[in-house]
């Protein structure tokens, strides 16, 4: 008799560390500095993500579940049944259980770059879903992820969930990439669901990106303190600062950290050298327009389908069918 059957299937396909410290020499080194927001997600980052969520102005979070809760009996009547989901970025997977108890899909796949949040994030999910068939897929999303084989006879449409405006974190070519693969792994009779943040006042997303707690701030100094921690480097969080901008223009949030001083940090034997107000680069977060991502969607070879906005016109999750 078997005593303690998995849970769910772990596969690790967890970048090395050695990964991190090239990609911030490079950052570093290239002209204007800039860093790879995925590295935000430590134990600390996630934490403080968490709680970025929770925030008065931080408006995505609460948007997109109450409008899953809404549209979730709907989003099922679509996918149908014998489904596979398949999570790209879960995180704590806090929207998932709404999705997951509508749709009663027969496989979930979660895939994370947090090992640590991944696992309790999926074994929370396979307590709470006993028939449902998980995967937890350790991984870098933004390069290829190999997936698990899930049985062709037994699940008759996969879809590609990709929540929170994750997506807003790459270029327009980026996403358009990105989109391209979601498309290959839905594959026929595939779908995707995806939530967007909508273009607005700058107001408003100024200050979702600039709260008056103080929380974006630290979720973004976190990320030189886990160079410090991580890479040994000598980085002093009393000379940078957060700032947060909405570029009108280029339709996007820019998150940088500034230097307020000339200075210097020493990372791997390396040096480099900040002048008064240059900045780091940490984050883009792209909104788009319902015609734009639709069109976007429709250049990756998807049907957008159908999509749901909520009244205030803040977010958008838009459900895209695999084109023929
Ligand atoms: C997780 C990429 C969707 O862009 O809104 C929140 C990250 N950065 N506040 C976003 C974030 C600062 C978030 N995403």
């Amino acid at each position: 008799m078997e005593l303690s059957a998995a849970l769910y299937d772990y596969l690790d396909f967890k970048p090395a560390t050695g990964s991190f410290l090239t990609d911030v020499l490079a950052g570093l080194s290239a002209q204007p500095k800039a860093l790879p927001p995925k590295y935000f997600y430590d134990t600390r980052g996630s934490e403080l993500f968490e709680a970025i969520c929770e925030l008065p102005e931080y408006y995505p979070t609460r948007t997109e579940l109450a409008m899953l809760n809404a549209a979730a009996p709907e989003m099922a009547a679509r996918i149908g049944s014998r489904s596979a989901i398949v999570e790209y970025g879960s995180g704590s997977a806090t929207k998932t259980p709404t999705l997951i108890h509508a749709v009663q899909p027969v496989a979930y796949v979660a895939i994370d770059i947090s090992g640590d949040q991944l696992r309790s994030a999926v074994t929370q999910l396979a307590h709470q879903f006993p028939r449902v068939r998980m995967f937890a897929v350790c991984a870098d999303y933004t390069r290829s992820v190999p997936l698990p084989q899930l049985d062709a006879a037994d699940v008759q449409r996969r879809v590609v969930y990709f929540p929170g405006s994750t997506i807003g974190n790459f270029t327009v070519p980026e996403s358009h990439a990105f989109l391209v693969n979601a498309r290959q792994v839905a594959g026929r009779e595939g779908a995707m669901l995806v939530g967007v943040d909508l273009k607005k006042d700058a107001r408003i997303l100024n200050a979702a990106y600039d709260d008056a707690a103080g929380v974006t701030a630290a979720f973004n100094l976190n990320l030189l303190s886990r160079i410090n921690r991580e890479l040994g480097a000598d980085f002093d969080l009393d000379h940078y600062e957060h700032r947060a901008h909405y570029d009108e223009h280029a339709g996007r949030i820019e998150m940088h950290l500034v230097s307020r001083r000339d200075q210097e940090v020493r990372i791997d034997g390396r040096t480099f050298n900040f002048s008064a107000g240059e900045t780091i680069h940490t984050e883009n977060s792209y909104k788009y327009s319902i015609e734009e991502f639709q069109q976007l969607a429709r250049s990756a070879g998807f049907n957008a389908e159908h999509y749901w906005v909520d009244p205030h016109a803040l977010f958008s999750i838009h459900y895209l069918t695999v084109a023929e």
